[in-house]
């Protein structure tokens, strides 16, 4: 192209761009202690009018750093909510004990901190963190509270795989929101037609461009959309690899030109760019593509005239663009043929199978709410008690209108057939922990509910769509170590001793665990905090004769391990 013409091009292509940004790729944080604050802020997102008002951890505006986990260490958080509501962290797709899970029992109160403490047990792969409080969570979410985890294990380590973060390896986090007329973000809005890749607005005269190196590359897909699912692929249907699922590398790399993402779902994908030095390769949604009744496929004929549904819904449009520029050094140049070896669950093996029916008031309903079993969540409801190490297929049955991703806590699942005959294709052969049933259609997963037993604070599970989680289509469950969810003293922990127990003043807590300092905290049966402190003593004395009479757990940090056990206050 000559000078000129180049000219003409540039001007041609300034004036149809608002603005061109180079892909932000979010700071990390690793190591045992790890501080997350998630605070008040804005950001100018459209060109005139107000900020929109955002969540972010730490040094983001929107959005949160990258935490890097290895599977066998421990890790502690010091969660600081400095925003002027409750939330919770949940960490999506990690096998955590459940009063650590960051579900609706285990508020964070406004200016409180929270001390989460988990050994990390994930095989590698790549989730992510956000708030869980009932009926907040689409709220806070949607304005950015959301972060990546990328966990490493010695499996993925021992495989040639790009995982240089940020040169060979790309976060990718993809939303798609609506904003009111004063560019603030609406959680219910069925009109979301802007979209996000990594917090920088990627449509409506934006885009957002990577200089990707001209080798094989990885890319971690999250769809950290409220509703939308996305059809991903790329210009010209250039082919890639998906090497993972939500919670894992697959057996082998799937040789495939589109993956669907649900909202909540991740896949690790690896592209070989080393033919396209020097040009330019769009990462797409075709929702042209997409079966009607998934959300941003083509709207629905109803009865009364269209929904109001949003543009994007059934067109295929632009999300990534990536230059391709010269390869780094040491480039990944071969995809490893098999990766891991996931052994899923026998069917024969399950002890039960547990239907759970979506529905809704009619099938005409489009919007919610939704149902689990025509029931709506309940926070004093415990909808199973599940045996701990019970093996369990779940059936989940559509009967709406509306395709459903469904979420589980606590455990990854294995697909085991849609609508009893069709078997899991390649893409959703692997671990997973969330799973789109599209409408009129069932599924079976199995999985295994092992480690964590605690009859008091549930799990949840739910529709990942965040307005139809926040308006009931949410369930919880428990694992316990004996039937029934009754919640008997457990003594299940020699080295915590708490006495007399029961008791209706003085507690004591024996920590004979060396000489460091123990955070102390003590919940109430809905996971609130009473009481705090810390103390380097070997014997604690609490004074518990102001609390309600009832039933406690006591949770004690000391030394990077965590112990707890239960009370009661009589
Ligand atoms: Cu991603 Cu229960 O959540
Ligand atoms: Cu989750
Ligand atoms: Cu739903």
């Amino acid at each position: 192209m000559k000078n000129s013409t180049w000219f003409v091009f540039i001007l041609l292509y300034s004036g149809i761009t608002l603005g061109q940004t180079p892909i932000v790729i979010p700071d990390t944080l690793s190591g045992t202690n790890i501080a997350l604050n998630m605070h008040n802020d804005s950001v100018q997102l459209f060109p005139s009018g107000p900020k929109s008002k955002t969540f972010g951890y730490n040094q983001f505006a929107y959005l949160g750093p990258t935490i890097i986990l290895n599977k066998g260490q421990v890790a502690n958080f010091d969660v600081t909510n400095s925003i002027d509501d409750t939330t919770t962290v949940h960490w999506h797709g990690l096998h955590v004990p459940a009063m650590w899970d960051g579900g609706p029992h285990t508020p964070i109160l406004a200016g409180e901190i929270w001390h989460p403490t988990f050994k990390v047990m994930d095989h590698a792969s790549t989730y992510w963190y956000h708030p869980h409080w009932h009926m907040k969570t689409a709220k806070q979410a949607i304005k950015g509270a959301a972060g990546l985890i990328i966990v490493r294990d010695s499996t993925e380590r021992s495989l040639n795989l790009p995982r240089r973060y940020g040169v060979d390896d790309f976060p990718i986090i993809i939303q798609c929101q609506q904003y009111d007329s004063l560019n603030q973000a609406m959680p219910l809005g069925m009109q979301d037609s802007t979209i996000l890749v990594n917090g920088a607005r990627a449509n409506n005269g934006y885009s957002v461009y990577g200089d990707f190196p001209a080798q094989i590359v990885r890319m971690r897909l999250l769809n950290a959309s409220g509703e939308r699912s996305f059809l991903f692929g790329f210009t010209n249907d250039f082919p890639f690899h998906q090497i993972g699922s939500d919670g894992g590398l697959l057996n082998e790399a799937f040789h495939t030109t589109r993956i669907l993402l649900s909202p909540g779902e991740r896949a690790e994908i690896l592209v070989n760019l080393s033919t396209l030095n020097g040009q330019t390769l769009q990462l797409m949604s075709y929702a042209s593509e997409l079966a009607m009744g998934i959300q941003g496929g083509p709207t629905m004929p109803m009865p009364n005239g269209p929904p109001m549904d949003s543009p994007l819904n059934g067109i295929d449009f632009n999300i990534l663009q990536i230059n391709v520029v010269a390869p780094t050094i040491n480039p990944v140049t071969s995809i490893p043929s098999t990766l891991e070896n996931n052994i899923p669950f026998l069917a024969s093996d399950a002890n039960v199978t547990r239907t759970i029916r979506f529905t809704a008031d009619s099938m005409m309903v489009m919007d919610g709410p939704f149902y689990f079993n025509d029931s709506l969540f309940n926070m004093m409801r415990i909808d199973y008690n599940i045996p701990l190490n019970n093996v369990e297929i779940w059936k989940l049955v559509n009967e709406t209108m509306v395709a459903h991703p469904f979420h589980i806590h606590d455990v990854q699942f294995f697909l085991l057939n849609r609508n009893e005959t069709v078997m899991p294709t390649p893409s959703e052969s692997g671990r997973k922990d969330v799973i789109l049933v599209p409408p009129g259609d069932s599924l079976k997963f199995i999985t295994k509910f092992e480690d964590f037993a605690d009859s008091m604070v549930p799990y949840m599970f739910h529709c990942h769509i965040l307005m139809h989680e926040d308006a009931g289509m949410m369930g919880q469950f428990v694992v316990t170590e004996s039937f029934a969810g009754n919640s008997e003293i457990e003594p299940n922990n020699q080295i915590l001793n708490v006495y007399p127990n029961p008791s209706n003043s003085i507690l004591k807590v024996n920590m004979p665990l060396g000489k460091s300092t123990s955070e102390i905290v003590i919940f109430d049966n809905v996971g609130k905090i009473c009481f705090q402190t810390t103390s380097s003593k070997d014997e604690e004395s609490i004074d518990i004769s102001q609390f309600e009479n009832g039933i406690y757990m006591i949770s004690i940090l000391r030394e990077n391990q965590y112990f707890h056990q239960k009370f009661i206050k009589k």
